[in-house]
């Protein structure tokens, strides 16, 4: 096969939601029809509970079989199929944020009673800077749901895309009936069913078929024959390149533990998402079909034996052809480096692969050289851009309790920010350590880490923060007015950016104010948000 067929066939993306909406369970459907995993389950495990209780142990745990689901790879009708796994628990939101850089779609899963929630808007606010195409799921519709067209309503003002269904419900909860293909123009009934996949799909000419009031009874017919004017009247035609430009969601309606309306999805996910697409990097845009190979690391791993402090870097392919052995130019390190295991996963599976393509994801082991963000290619000097920090909403001082183990935390602490865990941030005077997070978990998790892979205790001491924001400018003077009357809360990040450390809403709105030549950045992404502004 061709580079251009290999990467043609290639769809990679993310599936988001607000906890509890149903993306492990639509992770798991997707794979079944995939032909990926045989049994139900095999995903859910994955989960980090919520109860977020103290149990490293378990962290740790999961945290090693979410290595193993990291990447989720199946083939589906013509395409090839990489699925990447976000985490859930919103405390590892970060760590979501940066997989939506290595993906080229996602598929947005909403709890039809719920509607749009906090993590909802969150990661779509990350999809809209990146353009990221978006098709929605709502899922659940075999419980009482939200007005279909209010939820659709709230979707377009809470998310701000415009949306577009392509299937549409007959009823809800118990008088759920099935879904209408509003393109294909046949009607699925619904069945609940947990380990069949739905097969009974009924075609019709159109929607003033009779067959319909047979099906589901005058009554629901009816309605969705008034439902289906009114989504003809009101939404404009589905475009594809609405779609691909990330202005415009198409909406399928479904009941994913039910394996309901996840084969429309899927089929549809195939004929319209995009192929692997390039990534800005700081000379010029690299295109998949470019020769040469490069690729971004967007996620370290550490191990689970914490004897051997070795790590796996997942690596993105943007452009030509990976392969194994062979040597790549470590941009950062100015370092040639060869894999001889480079690692590819399929669902629970991993093997070691020869070579791999544009949208691929690899696993490489590693003894350190790499950090969130590097990129690796075949000699020339470019990096890619964008693998942002976001702004942490917890943070807390690092304080050593053991003097004599100070060279350990320093280490462990910078390693393990190398791993995208939290972000440090150093004040002076006093080189002070603050550790920012977006979840109170990493703070369990880095302490119980250093103790255990580096020998080095410490204690955290919070610190009443609620934004770290960059800040940039080319006012100099306003610039170091700012820099003066907030001495106290400014901070440097581990690449020297400026950080101001905002108390509260209100300060950073007030410095906002008074310093209008300041640009408060909430991700480290600046330039790039630059480009797309
Ligand atoms: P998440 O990854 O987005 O956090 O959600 P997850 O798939 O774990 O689903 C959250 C809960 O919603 C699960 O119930 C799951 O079974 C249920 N669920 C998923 N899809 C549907 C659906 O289409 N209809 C209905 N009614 N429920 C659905 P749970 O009680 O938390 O777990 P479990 O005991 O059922 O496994």
């Amino acid at each position: 096969m061709s580079n251009a067929e290999s990467i043609a066939k290639r769809r990679t993306f993310g599936i988001i939601s607000h906890p509890d909406a149903g993306k492990t369970t639509l992770t798991e459907k997707l794979l079944l029809f995939g032909g990926a995993i045989q049994t139900a389950g095999a995903v859910k495990n994955n989960k980090i509970k919520k109860t977020a209780t103290s149990d490293f142990m378990e962290i740790e745990k999961q945290r090693g079989i979410s290595v193993a689901t990291s990447v989720m790879a199946f083939e589906y009708k013509d395409k090839q199929i990489n699925i990447l796994d976000t985490p859930g628990h919103k405390d590892f939101a970060e760590d979501t944020y940066r997989t939506l850089t290595a993906v080229d779609s996602v598929i947005l899963v909403v709890d039809a009673a719920s509607g749009v929630e906090e993590q909802t808007k969150k990661l779509m606010e990350v999809c809209r800077m990146r353009k990221t195409p978006v098709i929605i799921f709502v899922n659940k519709m075999d419980r009482e749901a939200k007005y279909i067209f209010d939820l659709l309503d709230e979707l377009e003002s809470e998310l701000d895309i415009k949306t577009r269904p392509l299937t549409w419900p007959i009823g809800m909860g118990d008088r759920f009936k099935g879904v209408y293909n509003l393109y294909d123009k046949n009607i699925n009934l619904f069945q609940a069913n947990k380990t069949k996949i739905a097969k009974d799909k009924v075609s019709m000419e159109d929607i003033n078929d009779p067959t319909i009031d047979e099906l589901v009874g005058e009554a629901p017919a009816a309605e969705l024959r008034e439902e289906v004017e009114i989504i003809e009247g009101v939404y404009e035609e589905f475009s594809r390149e609405a779609y691909l430009s990330g202005d415009l969601a198409p909406v399928f309606f479904g009941s994913a533990v039910n394996n309901f309306g996840v084969e429309e999805l899927l089929d549809a996910f195939c004929r319209i998402s995009p192929a692997p697409r390039g990534r800005e990097t700081n000379l010029r845009f690299i295109e998949p079909s470019d020769k040469k190979f490069s690729g971004f690391v967007f996620k370290i791993h550490a191990n689970l034996d914490p004897k051997h402090r070795d790590r796996i870097a997942f690596l993105r392919i943007v452009s030509g052809k990976f392969e194994r052995n062979k040597f790549y130019n470590h941009v950062r390190l100015e370092k040639k480096l060869k894999f001889p295991n480079p690692t590819s996963f399929m669902a629970q599976d991993k093997s070691v692969i020869e070579e791999a393509f544009p949208g691929d994801v690899v696993g490489l082991y590693d003894t350190g050289n790499f950090k969130i963000g590097d990129t690796l290619n075949e000699g020339e000097n470019f990096f890619f851009k964008g693998i942002p920090s976001f702004s942490p909403e917890i943070f807390m001082e690092l304080e050593n309790l053991d003097p004599m183990k100070s060279k350990q935390l320093d280490k462990g602490i910078r390693q393990l920010m190398d791993e995208g865990l939290a972000q440090l941030f150093v004040q002076q005077p006093g080189n002070r350590k603050i550790v920012g997070t977006v979840g109170a978990l990493q703070f369990e998790v880095i302490a119980y880490r250093l103790e255990n892979e580096y020998g080095a205790n410490c204690r955290f001491a919070p610190k009443s923060y609620s934004k770290a924001c960059w800040v940039t400018s080319e006012n100099d003077d306003q610039l170091n007015s700012f820099m003066r009357a907030k001495t106290v809360d400014l901070a440097r990040d581990k690449d020297d950016n400026l950080v101001f450390l905002a108390q509260t809403p209100f300060l950073l709105q007030m410095a906002e104010q008074d310093y209008p030549d300041l640009t408060f950045h909430k991700t480290s992404a600046f330039k790039l948000e630059k480009e797309f502004n």
